[in-house]
């Protein structure tokens, strides 16, 4: 058994049976056994290295640099697979932390525009398609451009139906967009021909009333403007908004700074008219408020009395909004819920 050819055999043994360990060790631990089990202090190989000082004279050379070749192999491949797990260890760190270029990407949620807004840009261009010009007032105004300039002084009972904060005596939060009929008569002559969208403020709170809300008030004045004008205008509007086929209804009113005063009905288009919960079985509903304006307005703002005429409207936008939109409650629009906004 100690013969050359034996031993000789026996190394190439050892090297083959260590290379097949070192092939299917997966961490460094086993590596290091695997070190200890063949070149250790009492490793096989070492051992066989130590038999190989036994053999005759003239077999020993041969085989003793079989032997150490075999050795040096060995510290290699220790080397060699040490290495190679360092490197997968490394690859597997580096996946889980790493950047996959193949995902597809994440879209920023893109935002947009909030219901009133998108209403009231709607309104705006239909106006502006017929000629209108957009003008702003302020929302924090005097009495006399709230109120009185439009034909309510102050013991007027109109101004019942306008829960008013006044920031003083004389000074309110607008009540209404009709203000801007006062501020724009006042600083400029006709032909006028206005779109006035705007936040109004009212004491009120409740399903169908916000105290801070939205109105668009159009207004246009010139000489001999007459009713017809005033119904073929708002027709146009309200065709435009809605629907051509939409059936109209102007009912007599009252507005202290009109005369006529007409509130425009639109047909229910939740029940074709047939009466329904919305429409509170009358099959029409209400838009909007308008009327010729009234020559005390035009006295008020300094205009010649006789010169010219006009007719005046103003409507709510959440009313609007929430016909078009079928929204039951005001605050919706006011929450920021982001489930309700996104569904415009
Ligand atoms: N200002 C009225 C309101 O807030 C709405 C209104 C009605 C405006 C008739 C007008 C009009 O210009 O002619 O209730």
């Amino acid at each position: 058994m100690n013969s050359g050819t034996g031993m000789h055999n026996r190394i190439l043994a050892l090297q083959e049976e260590a290379l097949r360990a070192l092939a299917g060790a997966s961490t460094p631990q086993e590596i290091e056994q695997i070190r200890i089990l063949y070149l250790g202090r009492r490793g096989n190989l070492t051992e066989l290295l130590r038999a190989v000082k036994a053999l005759p004279a003239d077999e020993r050379p041969a085989i003793g640099r079989t032997a150490n070749e075999v050795k040096e192999t060995l510290i290699r491949e220790l080397e060699v697979h040490q290495e190679r797990i360092r490197e997968a260890e490394r690859q597997k760190r580096l996946a889980a932390e790493s950047l996959d270029i193949s995902l597809p990407g994440r879209r920023p949620r893109r935002g947009h525009y909030h219901p009133l807004t998108l209403i009231t840009r709607e309104i705006v261009s239909v106006f502006r398609g017929m000629g209108f010009e957009v003008v702003e007032g302020p929302e924090i105004d005097r009495d006399f451009y709230n109120f009185e300039a439009l034909n309510m002084p102050r013991d007027h009972p109109a101004r019942d139906m306008q829960d008013t904060f006044y920031l003083s005596e004389d000074v309110v939060l607008r009540t209404h967009t009709s203000n801007v009929q006062i501020h724009t008569m006042m600083a400029r002559r006709p032909p006028l021909r206005v779109i006035a969208p705007g936040t109004v403020y009212r004491c009120d709170s409740d399903t169908t009333h916000s105290p801070m809300f939205h109105q668009v008030e159009g207004f246009l004045v010139d000489r001999d403007v007459s009713f017809a004008e005033l119904k073929g205008i708002l027709t146009a509007f309200v065709h435009a908004l809605f629907s051509p086929d939409v059936p109209l209804r102007f009912r007599p009113s009252y507005f202290p700074f009109t005369e006529p005063s007409a509130e425009v009905d639109i047909g229910c288009f939740l029940c074709r008219r047939k009466g329904c919960r919305v429409c509170s079985q009358t099959g029409w509903l209400e838009i909007l408020g308008s009327g010729m304006i009234h020559p005390e307005v035009f006295r008020m703002v300094g205009y010649e009395p006789g010169a010219y005429t006009g007719f005046a409207f103003g409507l709510g936008i959440e009313r609007i909004a929430m016909l078009k939109y079928g929204a039951d409650d005001i605050r919706l629009f006011f929450e920021n819920d982001v489930r309700f906004l996104q569904q415009f």
